[in-house]
């Protein structure tokens, strides 16, 4: 198979498709990996590194989509991507379908076949695309929330690890998943207090017996919230509810509550965030403040750190792209439940259920 890597022309995105580890695995494989000049560079990989693992290097966007048979890429397609897209292509990425009418038209119109990142779904439910990149915002979280609990930034002015004589500062994280766990895990590891709480006793059980003892589980639930959030410099919103909005565990009134400078870094504002005056931002102003507190609401946390973040992404989606080039994709699809969950657009018609209802249409089998 021909397999083509381009350079990523959504605002902002760094990331990359395939890393040249990727790009090896393929041409052992005795498939033709063409990448478009300067892909990887925002990543840190040069033309150069693909070049050595036997990928060919291809001057613009046009050309990769015109010669390959499957195109592996980050985000969804952008406006000026749709009449690149071939009929029969493969088009492996993250698409989010459900909320773009205007890409799901134009997908359907390409006659492509189009498997989403985040659809790909293991028989427990979990959704194995997707947890390298919570995986990042998590650890992420408590970075940004350090720095910003610095005074200069409006911060409550603490060292999240104290120092002898001094006591550590307090980490509160909501949200007891993939983003809360590394969370904690970070918070821990710098040797703030943290307390952690979550709805899935499970889950609590298991960081129970698995966290030190420095990072202590809690119900989730509005008495104790309200409790907490007086006390903890930083909090972290790491919440979700498959497919609806996030609840509001904070709301407006709770802020007064707390102290002046405390950070909260509401990871899941990219679900609607689960504090009630979160509203996105961006790398480029990451914060604002109400009522004293620093609220850091970034929606894509994982795009400041591209290498981490593309080398995390390529390392769980690599499987998936060497099954399709080597079997195609009805027979991958086949052999491989959790990849035939990622079909979502295929020559022309919608066959995921939910993309079906959100556009009022029929889904059709393959
Ligand atoms: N901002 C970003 O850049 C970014 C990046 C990655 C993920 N996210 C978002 O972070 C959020 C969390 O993702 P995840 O992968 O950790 O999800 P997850 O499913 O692994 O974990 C969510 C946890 O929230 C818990 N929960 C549900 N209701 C709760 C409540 N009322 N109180 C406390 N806990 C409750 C669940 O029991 C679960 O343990 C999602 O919205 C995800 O989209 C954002």
């Amino acid at each position: 198979m021909t397999v083509g890597i381009p350079k990523e022309i959504k605002n902002n995105e760094s990331r990359v498709g395939m890393t040249p580890a990727g790009v090896f695995e393929l041409t052992k494989n005795n498939h033709t990996v063409y990448v478009q000049s300067g892909a990887g560079e925002g990543s840190g990989f040069f033309n150069q590194d693909y070049q050595q693992v036997g990928a060919t290097i291809l001057d613009t966007i046009g050309q990769v989509y015109a010669m390959s048979d499957m195109i592996v890429k980050v985000k969804e397609p952008i406006a000026e991507e749709y009449g690149l897209i071939q009929e029969g292509q493969i088009v492996f990425t993250f698409f989010h379908f459900a909320s773009s009418e205007a890409l799901t038209k134009a997908m359907l119109k390409s006659k492509a076949i189009c498997i989403a990142y985040e659809t790909v779904e293991d028989e427990d439910g979990t959704l194995p695309l997707l947890t390298p990149m919570s995986e990042v915002a998590g650890r992420m979280a408590i970075q940004q929330g350090a720095k910003y609990l610095e005074k200069p930034v409006k911060g409550k002015g603490v060292l999240l690890g104290g120092v002898p004589g001094v006591s550590p500062g307090r980490v509160l994280v909501l949200g007891a998943g993939t983003v809360g766990i590394q969370a904690a895990k970070m918070a821990a590891g710098l040797g703030a207090q943290v307390t952690i709480l979550d709805v899935n006793m499970k889950r609590l059980r298991y960081l129970n017996d698995i966290m030190p003892s420095h990072v202590v589980t809690g119900f989730s639930n509005e008495f104790n919230i309200r409790k907490h959030i007086k006390t903890n410099d930083l909090i972290i919103g790491g919440v979700l509810l498959k497919g609806a909005k996030a609840p509001n565990l904070i709301t407006r009134d709770m802020l007064k509550d707390m102290h002046p400078g405390t950070v909260i870094v509401d990871v899941a504002v990219d679900q609607g965030g689960c504090v009630e005056t979160t509203k996105p931002t961006t790398h480029e102003d990451p914060v604002y403040i109400i009522d004293d507190v620093v609220h850091y609401c970034v929606a894509n946390m994982p795009g400041a750190v591209p290498y981490t973040s593309t080398v995390a992404l390529t390392n769980v989606t690599l499987p998936y792209v060497l099954k399709l080039a080597n079997l195609g994709w009805r027979s991958a699809c086949k052999l491989d439940s959790s990849l035939e969950k990622g079909l979502n657009v295929v020559e022309g018609e919608i066959v995921y259920n939910e993309i079906a209802e959100t556009f009022q249409l029929e889904p059709v089998l393959v």
